[in-house]
């Protein structure tokens, strides 16, 4: 087995290769004074099992022309088998036309990233599960559940009064599955985009008077929904508000919001480099999801089954 790191999250990387007792192979990418990427793979990888690592994240484009241009050079340097590992699949929000005359930019990445040359996808969280079926490869999506619910159930000083809630009717089969997994209630948060980028709650879906409730959700950007789902959530009684999400984006303007809002913590896996968030936020603590995606890699190198990692 090989494994390989794109630029987008080499902390996460270097974690994923200790897990597996597999040191990161050689690699190199740089740029042309246009700032094309070239990718130059240092080692043999002729008839090698290789796993590219690269997250789709800010810069967006740059990182996935990098994933892509590193998934062709494998191809031409003969490995046997290409395992593209997103641990953040950006553009994923992009599943569905959204009017008329707009594009469905999940299933074109997922074109590009199959016919650069991977042979299987191995990402975490996707936004809908449905984007599985937009690769005609094989396509592991894991779980955060597992590593959120360890967390949860280390820090919740009172796990009866625990209440999850899903800030939106989209995140329901994902906050009902921490749910399930903690034997806790779920409330649901109804919520509407007037416009891109902006939201606004409209009702809440259970009762939260006196509990202690955590959002679950697949992204963070601009906190908005975040921010607005806890004081929706505060006005209806719950004691405190605390968010737990796979993928911090956290755009710009994301850091002061949270830091200013009514949240008490909100917390991320490390899918996204933390180390490449343009500001600080100070209610945010990290947990990582670097042996879940180092198991799930070694069990596919192995031929064994990755969906009983979520039994
Ligand atoms: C949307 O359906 C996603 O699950 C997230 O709720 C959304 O991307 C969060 O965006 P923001 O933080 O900008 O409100």
């Amino acid at each position: 087995m090989k494994l390989i790191a794109g630029n987008s999250n080499e902390t996460l990387a270097k974690a994923i290769a200790e897990h597996l007792d597999t040191p990161l192979a050689q690699a190199e990418v740089k740029r042309f004074k246009d700032n094309e990427i070239f990718v130059e793979i240092q080692e043999n990888v002729r008839g090698e099992d290789v796993f590219f690592i690269q997250s789709t994240s800010y810069p967006a484009n740059d990182h996935l022309m990098e994933l892509l241009i590193g998934i062709d050079a494998l191809r031409r340097a003969s490995a046997r088998r290409i395992t593209a590992v997103i641990p953040y699949y950006g553009y994923g929000r992009q599943d569905r036309k959204v009017g008329g005359r707009t594009p469905i930019s999940a299933k074109l990445v997922a074109n590009l990233i199959t016919t650069a040359g991977a042979d299987r996808v191995l990402t975490l969280e996707l936004h809908a599960g449905q984007i599985q079926g937009f690769f005609d490869i094989p396509t592991d999506n894991l779980f955060s559940t597992p590593v959120l619910e360890r967390d949860i159930r280390e820090t919740c000083r009172d796990v009866q009064k625990l209440m999850i809630v899903s800030p939106d009717v989209g995140g329901v089969v994902r906050a009902r599955a921490l749910a399930n997994r903690l034997g806790a209630d779920l409330a649901i948060v109804d919520k509407r985009r007037p416009t891109v980028g902006e939201s606004e709650v409209m009702h809440i879906i259970g009762d939260v008077e006196d509990r202690e409730c955590i959002l679950v959700d697949d992204i963070v950007d601009s906190g908005g929904t975040l921010c607005n789902a806890a004081e929706a959530l505060l006005e209806k009684g719950a004691n405190s508000v605390s968010a737990y999400i796979t993928h911090g984006v956290l755009s710009n303007g994301a850091a002061k919001r949270i830091d200013a809002s009514k949240l008490k913590e909100i917390v991320v896996t490390n899918s996204i480099d933390p180390l490449t968030r343009p500001e600080k936020c100070k209610k945010l603590r990290v947990v990582t999801v670097a042996a879940l995606i180092g198991e799930a890699i070694s069990r596919i190198a192995n031929e064994q089954s990755v969906s009983s990692l979520f039994e």
